[in-house]
């Protein structure tokens, strides 16, 4: 067969691609550290039978070193910092989870998950609630208008009150909880769900460490009654209260940003996990055609198209590969087919195509829209880009976050200039770090803004280890960063505490170091350009 009859043989019609699309759910688990992303990350898993037992995939404490082992820094530290995409088929359906970072600073990778993502799981630790770091990432997905579903987790242990947790969602989110689910016993005391859609009770059975799948079994409002008594009858009342509130899920308003569906949980038993998955399957969007710049629309039907979200260099210290990771937006990918970056109007060969997560690597022959794949020897994609066949198209740039953090990065060693100018672009290009400079500072002492100070790390860790270029960071007071323009410049650096740099693309960038100093500024200078980076509130 010649390779023009295989290609029309392995091209996938219309209507393949959209049948694929819709099988499809792409979404992230946003939450604080500790709240149990990877526990319930192993339950997802788990419950799609991918793995035999829980722990393979993820791990922390006894199950360390089952994680990546990448960068010697992630050994030392047993926690991922490099993240990707699980997928497992769930009954019909495709589910994509992309990984976020879980330690407790976290960076732009984080946020720029979220920009991958159709649908979010807000994981909230039933004892502590809103924690800091949700917060900040309900902020990009409120920004986005990525529908949000909550699971409170830990209900196996004592906890805040259930309608109590309620309020706090809708208080600090702004979003209305309609729970699908309505805990039957306090937190400590977790029997099982009273299931809204009908009224019966799931009770769950424990295993031991929730190791396999905790066996469910549905009872009807009587005979959960009679088992459950007390517990049941609080159960629904409260449920009640809950409809006379009008929190009542309704599709419409959960996919419009309004409310979000509300499970209860407890990962580390497996409880209530598989509702999790049946609720992402029936409500949680799947992938649809994405905007563009000149306001049109790249239909899941037209030409393959996809944008980077993620560069990750170094993953591999044998290979020094590099690897870029896409979301698929139209069309079919498959492995070997050579497309064109938008950025440079070059062909890319995509010969190296895989899906990664953890340590597990795995050879990707054919994707659609909503998937994701790790292109290793991606050299010259950079966050943000696209790639298209046939079809030019071009998306809106990625948002980039605000930084909070500011350093001046010295080389160490002077002799190796030119490893330390190659280190900085790359480091830049590949987004770990956002690099600033100003005349006044020079080209061997940019500053490096990021938005958590682990990059500050990673960025030390790969000048020395990648570049050869060892450096030192001397840590700048400013934890504001504002957009301005060059007729603005010169009046807001004089500003008490403040100082403006310049990205590589030229935009010019105000830095402060107080909010107040800051305000004041703005209340003296109000025809001055100082505005958000960020449209989100983070
Ligand atoms: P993270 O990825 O969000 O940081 O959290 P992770 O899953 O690592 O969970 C943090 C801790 O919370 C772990 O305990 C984990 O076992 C526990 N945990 C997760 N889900 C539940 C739950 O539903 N109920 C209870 N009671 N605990 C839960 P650890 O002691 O830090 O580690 P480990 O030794 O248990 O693994």
């Amino acid at each position: 067969m010649s390779a023009v009859d295989e290609r029309a043989v392995t091209r996938s019609t219309a209507k393949e691609v959209v049948d694929q699309a819709s099988r499809r759910r792409t979404f992230a688990v946003i939450s604080h550290p500790d709240a149990g992303k990877s526990t319930l990350t192993e339950a997802l898993a788990l419950h799609a039978r991918v793995i035999g037992q829980a722990g393979a995939v993820h791990g922390k404490a006894g199950r360390r070193g089952t994680v990546s082992d990448w960068m010697d820094m992630e050994k030392a530290r047993g926690i991922s910092i490099t993240s990707a995409a699980l997928q497992f088929e769930y009954h019909d359906a495709v589910i994509n989870l992309l990984d976020t970072p879980g330690h407790a600073d976290f960076s732009e990778d984080t946020y720029r998950v979220l920009t991958a993502v159709d649908a979010a799981v807000m994981l909230i630790d039933a004892a502590k609630g809103l924690e800091a770091q949700t917060m900040k990432l309900f902020a990009v997905c409120r920004h986005r208008g990525i529908p949000v579903l909550t699971v409170v987790n830990k209900w196996d242990r004592p906890g805040k009150d259930a309608l109590e947790l309620m309020d706090e969602i809708s208080d600090r989110t702004g979003l209305t909880p309609t729970p699908l689910t309505w805990p039957v016993g306090i937190a400590g005391d977790f029997r099982g769900v009273l299931d809204r859609s009908d009224g019966t009770y799931r009770r769950f059975t424990r295993t031991a460490g929730g190791a396999t799948i905790a066996p469910e079994e549905t009872l009807s409002a009587e005979a959960a009654q009679d088992r459950e008594g007390a517990a049941w009858q609080q159960a629904v009342e409260e449920v009640e209260l809950l409809a006379a509130s009008g929190q009542d899920h309704e599709q419409s308003l959960f996919l419009d940003g309004v409310t979000t569906p509300v499970l209860f949980a407890s990962a580390v038993s497996n409880f209530g996990v598989g509702a999790l998955l049946d609720t992402l399957v029936g409500m949680a969007p799947a992938p649809a055609g994405l905007s563009t710049v000149d306001g049109g629309t790249r239909a899941l039907t037209d030409p393959f198209s996809a944008f980077v979200f993620k560069v990750q260099a170094g993953m591999d210290t044998a290979h020094r590969d590099r690897l870029a990771f896409i979301r698929i937006c139209s069309g079919v990918f498959e492995r070997g087919m050579v497309v064109t970056h938008a950025h440079t109007g070059r062909p890319f060969a995509t010969k190296y195509a895989q899906h990664v997560f953890g340590r597990e690597r795995e050879s990707i022959d054919v994707a659609y829209p909503g998937d994701v794949v790790g292109l290793v020897n991606a050299a010259a994609l950079g966050v943000g880009d696209t790639l298209y066949a046939d079809k030019p198209v071009s998306f809106p740039p990625l948002t980039t976050f605000a930084p909070e953090h500011f350093a001046v990065c010295r080389g160490r060693d002077t002799a190796k200039h030119k490893q330390f100018r190659r280190g900085i672009e790359q480091l830049d290009s590949e987004g770990v770090v956002q690099v600033l400079r100003s005349d006044r500072r020079g080209d061997q002492a940019p500053v490096l803004a990021v938005v958590g100070p682990m990059q500050f790390e990673v960025a030390t860790h790969r000048m020395e280890h990648e570049f050869g270029a060892p450096v030192e960071l001397e840590r700048l007071g400013y934890n504001l960063a504002l957009r301005t323009d060059e007729a603005s410049a010169p009046v807001v650096s004089t500003a008490r505490g403040a100082e403006v740099l310049r990205r590589t693309n030229g935009e010019y960038v105000a830095v402060f170091s107080d909010k107040w100093g800051l305000r004041v500024f703005k209340e003296k200078h109000p025809d001055l350009l100082l505005e958000s980076l960020v449209a989100a509130e983070l």
